[in-house]
């Protein structure tokens, strides 16, 4: 405490509550493994940031310290926001080139950032005291061994140790339930230790960042608000309603854009969906061809003839209304033969381009679109209840355990029942952006 008020910073109760584990793993037989989790913007990295400048560095001389942080948008300049807010009463030297802040004492810390878990080999190999891993559940578990193995000292009254912050969800999201939530939830702590937070534990977070969470919904809602570690299990549109979400009638004068997306399969489905948006930004996916064991002509013909079905003012749509039509990143890849299935198309009069395949943003803005009519979220996405495949294999897509954020991947089975080639379509319809914003205004919309 004495630290903490020497630096001139005021730490939050689960702040303090994380600082007094530090401190128990200077005791033979404390913990190694200090763990602070749960939703966004809950002090979590504020915290441990005042643990290691103004507690380790200062009462430890010679201390070396790596902190390694997923690059996320801006975090380089997060991290000179927050190195202002807490260095301003400890003497510090910051070269920024290097990444390295030095403090009186002579103990050192090195700020790492990884955007690719490879960026992260540079800074192996070498020794340090204390490691603090930013947003561990976006490493697989070999990468954290890895890195583990760096956490060695030649100070006889210290103890090597590491300092975890991070939220649910990501690939690393199992491992870390495992090594750091369940001992805590069973009572069974020995090695690891663990501070659950919410935005709630935060009293300096302002009122529109809680508002941005509460504006979440399904997993993302229990993960970023709640610090629910409980995501992985079960499906993963829980907010799609089919009171709300389908709709019976649709009218094609209604869109002010067309666009259709693609994925394709001969065993598996292939699918096709086109869908619209109204001038208020709603997508509505209008129609669904969805068939298997078909040759492309027969394939294309079908399609000419699904968007045939549908109208531009007077006439009948064709290929050529659509805005775009967008395919999966199989479809551009060369065959044994030498050609494309894009290739193949092209010459049926269907130009495909590459969609945005992105999966896990794509899912969230899915979810996000489908709204939360429970929390009072107003949808944006809507399907027309022909739509019969997408609509039977929305429901039951499941969370990947591996990956929570990712929905799992399912093929379907020999009588083509399953799979998750419709959702695949409509994820790359929602994630592909065009240009809207500007042709809107050129057209005066
Ligand atoms: N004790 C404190 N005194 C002053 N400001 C604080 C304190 N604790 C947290 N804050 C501020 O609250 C904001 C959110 O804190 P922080 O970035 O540590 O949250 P986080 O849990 O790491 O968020 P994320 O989940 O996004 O990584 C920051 O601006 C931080 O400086
Ligand atoms: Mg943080």
């Amino acid at each position: 405490m004495e630290n903490f008020v020497r630096a001139g910073l005021l730490l939050q109760p689960k702040q303090l509550k994380f600082a007094a584990y530090c401190r128990e793993a200077d005791l033979s037989g404390g913990p190694k493994m200090i763990s602070t989790g749960g939703g966004k913007g809950s002090a979590k990295t504020h915290g441990v940031y005042c643990q290691i400048f103004a507690d380790d560095c200062q009462r430890v001389p010679g201390l070396k310290v790596l902190i390694l942080r997923k690059i996320l948008k801006g975090a380089a300049e997060q991290f000179d926001d927050m190195r202002r807010k807490l260095l301003g009463n400890l003497r510090h030297e910051w070269r920024a080139q290097k990444g390295e802040l030095s403090f009186a004492t002579g103990s050192r810390v090195i700020i790492g950032h990884y955007n690719d878990e490879r960026d992260i080999d540079k800074y192996m190999g070498i020794e340090y005291d204390v490691i603090n891993l930013g947003e561990a559940t976006q490493l697989p578990f070999s990468r954290v061994q890895g890195i583990r193995g760096c956490l060695r000292t030649s100070k006889p009254n210290w103890r090597p140790r590491m300092y975890l912050d991070t939220n649910p969800g990501g690939v690393g999201h199992r491992w870390y339930r495992g090594m750091f939530i369940v001992p805590w939830l069973e009572k069974r702590e020995t090695t690891t230790r663990h501070v659950q937070v919410t935005v709630d534990d935060n009293k300096f977070v302002d009122s529109e960042y809680k508002s941005t969470l509460q504006s979440y919904t399904g997993w993302m809602r229990k993960a970023y608000l709640d610090g629910d570690w409980d995501i992985a299990a079960g499906q993963y549109f829980t907010t799609f309603r089919r009171e709300v979400n389908v709709v019976e009638d649709f009218d094609d004068s209604r869109a002010v854009e067309w666009f259709a997306a693609f994925d394709y399969g001969f065993a598996h489905y292939t699918v096709v969906l086109l869908g619209c948006r109204d001038g208020d930004g709603n997508i509505f996916i209008v129609d669904e061809h969805a068939e298997r064991l078909w040759l492309p002509q027969r394939h294309a013909a079908a399609v000419k003839a699904m968007l045939a079905r549908h109208k531009i003012g007077e006439r009948k749509m064709s290929v050529e209304d659509l805005k775009r039509f967008v395919a999966g990143a199989d479809v551009f890849s060369r065959q044994s033969d030498g050609t494309t299935i894009a290739a193949q198309y092209s010459k049926l009069g269907i130009s495909l381009r590459c969609a945005n395949t992105d999966r896990v943003n794509g899912w969230a803005e899915i979810l996000q679109r489908f709204g939360d009519v429970e929390a009072g979220i107003r949808p944006t996405l809507f399907i027309h209840k022909r739509c019969g495949r997408l609509l039977e294999t929305l429901p039951a897509l499941q969370h990947d355990p591996n990956r929570p954020e990712d929905v799992l991947k399912v093929d379907c089975d020999e009588d083509g029942i399953g799979g998750d080639d419709a959702a695949d379509v409509l994820r790359y319809m929602v994630a592909t952006k065009s240009r809207t914003v500007t042709q809107r205004k050129l057209r005066g919309v």
